[in-house]
């Protein structure tokens, strides 16, 4: 089984080595490919990357490029997880909303726009350019924002689905306060990528028994702490949100907050330096703790889960993932990307029947889905207008005047990125 990655030079992919390297029973690589057009950090990536499959004694070869077209040639399934303009772009779009008194944040707002419009275009470039070297290749998609990321893919025509570590967080989360195995978690998580609920928390599969409302009663102190959300808000709404829902239950603290500490991406940036360092100690050949400090716990898992069942593999067959709505959620287009509990097998991602989402939840979320497709049409086709109406469209703006004022923010920062600028 040959798997590329393409943004392979990322600091996270030690994690994803080790996923693969603890989990290859499941998911069986010969051969692997990191891409990345940053030779340096690749090769320093790459070398703890064998340095890991070695100690673990796992027997695929790494190769590392530059050359996407040659890496990805034969692929079974290649994984998205690029970044376009690196820190340096996301500290940006972290950075000009709050100057509206808008939250800045890479995923969700304006800044979430800034980020859809640079990277829609090269993902499709990629995924086209993976489309003629393995017409049969699976593609899934980390890349954010993934919920328009993957409609962009969907919508071309590509054998795609998109994946987040949110859901799986709260899987491994919830197993270890209920002391059962985490394969045991069945979440009823609706809503989409970055903006969804846990409704219930079952036993077993769907038609467990719910657990959530004794493990909010138990465990309703840290469920919130780690949700950066008081527990009030746990206990009045009775199903546990994404800890993005923070920036909107509590915007207008968030965009306090942000306005007086470094930036994410700088934390990340200083972060990813120290990384770097260790990556090139050839002493080192496990991820090294520090890596703990990044978002994305447990990604490593859900990809070999997923990848594992494209791939006719022993993956767990149902996992939360980001696909075509298809009447799930029955007040969204079926072409709306959702992210939610769904059945996986080679033929790829079919969402599982969910508990009606009450008014709460699906208002905003029918709300982010028009936004969303209105980004997807500025990213596809370019144009100020276009910008200003998904920025209008957003919950997290709406208005006129920072609507029109946001648009010349994400231009100005944006140009380099940006073909039609
Ligand atoms: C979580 C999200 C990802 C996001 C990451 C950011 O894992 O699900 O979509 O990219 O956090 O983590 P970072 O360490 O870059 O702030
Ligand atoms: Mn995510």
């Amino acid at each position: 089984m040959k798997l590329a990655v393409v943004g392979g030079g990322s600091t996270y992919t030690p994690e994803l080595i080790d996923g693969f390297a603890r989990l290859r029973d499941t998911l069986p690589v010969t051969e692997l490919v990191l891409i990345d057009p940053a030779a340096d950090r690749l090769e320093l990536v790459g070398g703890l990357a064998r340095r890991i499959f070695a100690k673990q004694g796992h027997p695929g070869t790494i190769t590392t490029t530059s050359d996407l077209d040659a890496g990805v040639t034969g692929a079974d399934a290649v994984l998205l997880q690029l970044r376009v303009g690196g820190q340096a772009a996301r500290r940006q779009d972290e950075t000009w909303p709050l100057e509206c008194g808008c939250v800045g944040q890479e995923t969700t707002g304006a800044g979430g726009l800034a980020k859809a419009l640079r990277t829609v275009p090269v993902v499709l470039d990629i995924a086209g350019r993976v489309r003629r070297t393995s017409p049969d290749a699976w593609i899934i998609d980390f890349t954010n924002p993934v919920g328009i990321v993957t409609r962009a893919l969907l919508q071309a025509g590509h054998k795609a689905v998109g994946l987040c570590n949110v859901a799986i967080g709260f899987q491994r989360k919830f197993a270890k306060l209920l002391d059962v195995a985490p394969a045991e978690v069945h979440l009823d998580h609706v809503g989409l990528n970055h903006l969804t609920w846990e409704l219930g928390v079952r036993l077993g599969g769907p038609a467990g028994e719910d657990l959530l409302p004794r493990l909010i009663a138990e465990h309703g102190d840290a469920i919130a702490a780690d949700l950066h959300m008081p527990r009030a808000v746990v206990d009045r709404l009775g199903v546990v949100p994404s800890y993005y829902l923070r920036y909107f239950y509590q915007h207008d603290e968030v965009v306090r907050e942000l306005g007086s500490k470094p930036s994410r991406a700088a934390e990340v940036a200083a972060m990813e330096k120290e990384l770097l360092a260790l990556y090139g100690d050839p002493a080192l050949d496990e991820k090294p703790e520090l890596l703990a400090g990044r978002g994305g716990a447990f990604y490593s898992e859900a990809a070999v889960d997923l990848a594992s069942s494209l791939l006719g593999g022993g993956g767990s067959g149902v996992q939360v993932v980001n696909t075509y709505n298809n009447g799930t959620l029955p007040f969204l287009p079926d072409d709306a990307v959702i992210e939610t509990q769904a059945r996986v097998d080679a033929s790829g991602a079919t969402p599982l029947a969910v508990p009606a989402l009450d008014p709460m939840y699906a208002g905003l979320v029918s709300h982010v889905t028009a936004y969303e497709n209105l980004a997807l049409e500025a990213a596809l086709h370019g144009g100020r207008e276009r910008v200003f109406k998904a920025l209008l469209a957003h919950p997290l703006v709406g208005q006129f005047e920072y609507a029109e004022a946001l648009t010349d923010k994400l231009l100005a920062h944006n140009r380099e990125h940006l073909a039609w600028a």
